[in-house]
């Protein structure tokens, strides 16, 4: 495991846009598993940047996010399609054919997650990125007893909602279930890439990246991988030795 730790934020999202930059450069049909929340939005504007000033085209890059709201339209502003096409997608040149999400509004959940992991299969990613939640999720693999292999619907914990109903207009829109990529498909990346800020996850950033490994901490299990980077700012990290 490979841990960086950066004074500013400004820092870290540098650093991250030029890891995707240079991967992309090198390997311009790269696989890409993206994530969504607030983690990775100063790495997708850094990464505009990049790509404003020229450095990158995605013309032949692939994406796979990690999850979507069960229940919300792409053009839902909560959505994660919506999401993704405001911080990246609609600012870059790659085509729409070319990104997926599992579909929100699938009328088979089932056949949605079969249809998801059918791709994730046949496209495995070149690096994932990661944020983490404060209960140690990933994607929105809940802590549990087990873990589910490939994409599922799972019920969100109230802890989620409540984290998640700060970019809704109240509790009650925040959706209960969610579709995520598995932990085994997460896990298949080449690379993975974890990007964690702020004081309020030291805690849990300590205890996936030092604990045992365990369900009840997902993100433990990145600790069986043979290629994950690990960026912090000052705060996430102040708990590490
Ligand atoms: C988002 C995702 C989640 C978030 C996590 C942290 O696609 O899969 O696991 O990465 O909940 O969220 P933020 O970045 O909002 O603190």
């Amino acid at each position: 495991m490979e841990l960086k730790i950066f004074d500013t934020s400004d820092q870290l999202d540098q650093y991250a846009a030029e890891l995707f930059t240079k991967l992309i450069n090198e390997k311009p049909k790269a696989v890409l598993g993206l994530a969504t929340g607030s983690t990775p939005i100063g790495i997708y504007d850094k990464i505009v940047d990049n790509y404003n000033l020229n450095k990158l085209s995605f013309s032949g890059v692939t994406t796979y996010n990690l999850d979507e709201y069960v229940g919300l339209t792409p053009d839902n502003d909560q959505s994660y399609a919506y999401y993704m096409n405001r911080h990246l997608f609609s600012r870059v040149d790659i085509p729409a054919s070319q990104t997926h999400l599992p579909n929100g509004m699938a009328p088979d959940p089932q056949a949605e997650c079969a249809r998801y992991d059918a791709l994730l299969n046949e496209h495995p990613a070149d690096i994932q990125l990661l944020g983490l939640g404060h209960n140690g999720h990933i994607g929105f693999n809940e802590p549990d007893g087990e873990l589910s292999a490939g994409t599922h619907v799972v019920k969100l914990k109230e802890e989620t909602r409540e984290a998640n109903a700060r970019f809704f207009a109240s509790m009650d829109e925040v959706p209960t279930e969610a579709y995520t990529m598995g932990v085994g498909s997460i896990l298949k990346a080449n690379t993975i890439l974890l990007v964690v800020r702020g004081s309020d996850k030291a805690s849990i950033v300590k205890e996936a990246l030092t604990g045992p490994v365990t369900t009840q901490i997902p993100a433990s299990l990145l600790q069986t991988h043979p290629r994950v980077i690990v960026l912090l700012d000052r705060e996430a990290g102040r708990m590490l030795d």
